[in-house]
């Protein structure tokens, strides 16, 4: 049988949905419109369902909407029902303890009426060891941070808690970061302590990114997007493409 076509039909909030089996919870309720606040997940990466900001209710149980997918018909889901609230104000205190200036999470807290545990803010760093940027590190194509070290210890660095040596500049990480844990400037580009040169488009002249970051994507006389787009038009409507200068 081919479960690609495969629909599920349920309810959230008791709303009626019908999604394609094996879609996540947290995207099927997007799409009614509803909103389940999320902060370690991220759209293009992988989940990881590690800060449960997102737990909704369904039978008394609570589930990271945003790991769970939807493959029974008839369940039914609340995203704001006493228990999901409850839950969701709890795991809140743990990440305001961690970032407590964050604006979307003070906004959050606002919602909820909660605010961070005191006995918890000590060391708070802005950081909520949610792994975005290390996923994102690696959806790039490096391997250069990770969480490294337990409990309170835990933090992102390279390997050893070093600095990441394998870094390349392209600060993918920084951008996934949802609390701006991470220190970094686009141009001149800065980012873990090191500056970066960065190579300008040999036709618009627009900074494309590191060196190191054009070498690990492997790609041969590089252009920025904008003007491989524009290029490409032009192949397509049979006018001259711009000549390379050589590499
Ligand atoms: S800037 Fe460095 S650490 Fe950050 S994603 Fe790019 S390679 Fe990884
Ligand atoms: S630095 Fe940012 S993205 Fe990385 S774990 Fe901390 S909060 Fe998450
Ligand atoms: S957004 Fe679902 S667990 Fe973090």
């Amino acid at each position: 049988m081919n479960h690609t076509h495969r629909k599920v039909t349920g309810t959230i909030d008791g709303r009626k949905f019908e999604a394609p089996h094996g879609a996540t919870l947290l995207d099927t309720a997007k799409g009614l419109g509803l909103t389940i606040p999320t902060l370690c997940h991220h759209p293009g990466l992988p989940p990881d369902g590690n800060c449960r900001l997102c737990l909704v209710e369904s039978g008394g149980r609570l589930l990271a909407s945003c790991m769970y997918p939807l493959r029974s018909d008839g369940e039914a889901f609340l995203t704001a029902s006493p228990l999901a609230l409850e839950a969701r104000a709890f795991v809140l205190r743990l990440l305001l303890a961690r970032a407590p200036n964050d604006a979307y999470l003070l906004g959050l807290a606002g919602e909820l009426g909660v605010g961070a545990d005191p006995r918890l803010t000590d060391g708070a760093d802005g950081c909520i060891r949610c792994g975005r940027c290390v996923r994102a590190c690696r959806a790039a194509g490096s391997e250069a941070i990770a969480l490294v070290g337990r409990g309170r210890e835990r933090k992102v660095a390279g390997p050893f808690f070093e600095a990441p040596i394998d870094c390349v500049g392209c600060a993918a990480c920084a951008r996934a970061c949802p609390t701006g844990h991470i220190a970094y400037s686009e141009e001149p580009r800065s980012i873990w302590g090191r500056d970066f040169d960065l190579e300008p488009c040999p036709l618009c002249g627009r900074p494309m990114g590191t060196p190191e970051e054009l070498r690990r994507a492997g790609v041969e006389n590089p252009v920025c997007p904008a003007c491989r787009r524009r290029e490409y038009s032009k192949s397509l409507m049979g006018l001259p493409e711009a000549s390379f200068p050589a590499p």
